[in-house]
């Protein structure tokens, strides 16, 4: 069945409080759109554990540092619906504009520590836009449980320590990232590859996958990492942008593996920036 789409909040209010009434627990799974099966993981998780579950469908303007982006950011609502009707999703919320950010909006939810470095040195205020959407839409649907993919591990991170530090009652959940066949991790930015580039975006993924490998049979790290960074270009992307081993717990640099440990990276194939991780 198809969930309604809510649009504001006051008819979102009225859903929520009716289903809390009754006892039930929400979950809510946020999204920018453009499912893919990644999104869908998610929704199925949040299915189990909540009797109430609600998507939300917003492409958040303030997490964009680049207006290209923005602008190409895939808007693709009504396919979207039609993905999430068979999972038994209690409602859409794709909310107007400014029922996130209303006239004369002037609160910033900034997250220092882990969103320092990585995604957060190259995208300025991307977090800040991230940290600010998620406290909304978390305070919106009076969730109790939230589902973020480890695909946007940094991200992850950001929510799981803003929800600490403001005491927002929501138990965030993290969601192994899916992947095709080839390993190229699922993203509604692969849509924009061509098919040349498609065959090659999977380079990533391996570059990762090898490097992973090697520090873990105790290749120094730097050398593991250079050695992925050559990789990834030699597969056809023209630009690393970071390739980095981190702690999985703090996101602290790390120049040796502790356990348990990242490795994150971004990377440019033909004017699409991807991004992946994966746990060493
Ligand atoms: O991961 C995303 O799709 C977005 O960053 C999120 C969490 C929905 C916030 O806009």
């Amino acid at each position: 069945m198809t969930a309604p789409i809510l649009r504001r909040l006051s008819d979102l209010r009225a859903l929520t409080e009716s289903w809390q009434a009754e006892g039930a627990r929400i979950a809510v799974v946020p999204t920018m759109g453009a499912l893919h099966a990644g999104h869908l993981s998610l929704v199925a998780a949040a299915r189990e554990g909540a009797e109430r579950v609600i998507v939300t469908i917003f492409v958040n303007p303030r997490q964009f540092d680049n207006p290209d982006d923005l602008a190409k950011y895939p808007r693709t609502e009504t396919s979207d619906a039609e993905k999430l009707a068979p999972l038994d999703v209690d409602a859409i919320y794709a909310p107007d504009p400014d029922q996130i950010y209303p006239e004369g909006f002037s609160t910033t939810v900034s997250v220092a520590g882990v969103s320092a470095g990585l995604c957060g040195a190259h995208r300025p205020g991307h977090f800040d836009g991230v940290a600010t959407v998620v406290s909304k839409l978390l305070l919106q649907t009076q969730a109790r449980r939230a589902f973020f993919g480890e695909k946007d591990y940094q991200q992850l991170m950001v929510v799981r320590r803003l929800v600490r530090d403001l005491d927002i009652p929501v138990e965030i959940i993290g969601c192994p990232t899916v992947r095709e066949s080839d390993g190229l991790a699922l993203s509604s930015r692969n849509q924009r590859l061509s098919p040349a580039m498609r065959a090659k975006a999977p380079a990533l993924f391996g570059a990762l996958d090898a490097a992973a490998g090697a520090i873990t049979a105790g290749v120094p790290v730097a050398a593991a990492l250079e050695e992925a960074r050559n990789a990834v270009l030699a597969g056809g992307y023209s630009a690393v942008e970071y390739l980095e081993l981190r702690s999985a717990a703090t996101l602290a640099p790390l120049a040796a593996p502790v356990e348990p440990a990242r490795l994150l990276a971004a990377a440019y194939l033909d004017g699409v920036r991807l991004i992946d991780n994966v746990p060493v």
